[in-house]
């Protein structure tokens, strides 16, 4: 009903260290990406959903196809993957979530408190979580500026949701048409913040994410899954 999924997952997992795209490390007998596809479609079942591969692949796009989902080769970076696959969206989505496969155990109260803001009307909706850490800021030589107030942060995740034409909006703005040049703008690491740069008059929504939807990144990241997977039985 107007809803799509891009599920980025072109990155290369050089952090993980496994010597493979991130996307395709076994996490108990199933690929981060075939974990968090079945997770996508749980959640909202029957959205479009579009994969970004890396370049050269063919794992990853078999294991997207067989999950009904579609492959789109992506781009050097997580915004140029997105902007690809927004490119490839029919006419008919009204709305997307740009999700993280490497989020791949993300519960489905997450993606259900995301689409249900979306459809009160909400334009950029963002799941966060409170930080745990003490946070200390430092300057461009790594000396300490001071503590940060950590009770006005929140860790960013993913799904984040979007009005698709909001979205295809601030991805034009950035100048990240995927027939133009590579250059993403300083500083944007995620969707949402392409919307404060280039939108700022829509408001971001968040709701609560999960510390289950933590992002699979290093080594003990791939422990902590195992984990989890294993305690859901
Ligand atoms: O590197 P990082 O873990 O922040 O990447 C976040 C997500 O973006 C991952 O799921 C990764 O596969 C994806 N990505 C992408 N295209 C890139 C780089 C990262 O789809 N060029």
């Amino acid at each position: 009903d107007g809803l799509a999924v891009v599920v980025v997952a072109a990155g290369s997992g050089t952090r993980l260290g496994y010597g493979m795209p991130k996307a395709l490390v076994p996490v108990n007998g199933r690929s981060v990406l075939e974990h968090a596809l079945a997770a996508v479609r749980r959640a909202v079942p029957g959205a479009t959903t579009i994969v970004t591969v890396p370049a050269g692949d063919t794992d990853l796009t078999a294991l997207a196809r067989a999950a009904g989902a579609s492959p789109v080769v992506g781009g050097a970076t997580r915004a140029q993957s997105v902007a690809r696959a927004l490119a490839t969206l029919p006419e008919t989505v009204t709305h997307v979530l740009v999700h993280d496969a490497a989020r791949c155990l993300t519960p489905p109260a997450v993606f259900e408190r995301v689409v249900t803001a979306l459809r009160t009307g909400a334009p950029a909706v963002v799941p966060v979580t409170e930080v745990t850490d003490t946070v200390r800021g430092v300057d461009t030589e790594g000396r300490s500026t001071g503590t940060v107030d950590r009770a006005g942060l929140r860790c960013v995740q993913t799904p984040q949701g979007f009005d698709r034409a909001l979205l295809d909006r601030v991805n034009a703005a950035a100048g990240l048409l995927p027939d133009r040049g590579e250059g993403d703008p300083a500083g944007i690491t995620d969707d949402a913040s392409l919307v404060e740069r280039f939108a700022p008059e829509h408001p971001v929504t968040l709701v609560a994410g999960d510390v289950e939807s933590f992002k699979i990144t290093r080594p003990l990241d791939l422990v902590l899954a195992r984990a989890l997977v294993n305690s859901r039985g």
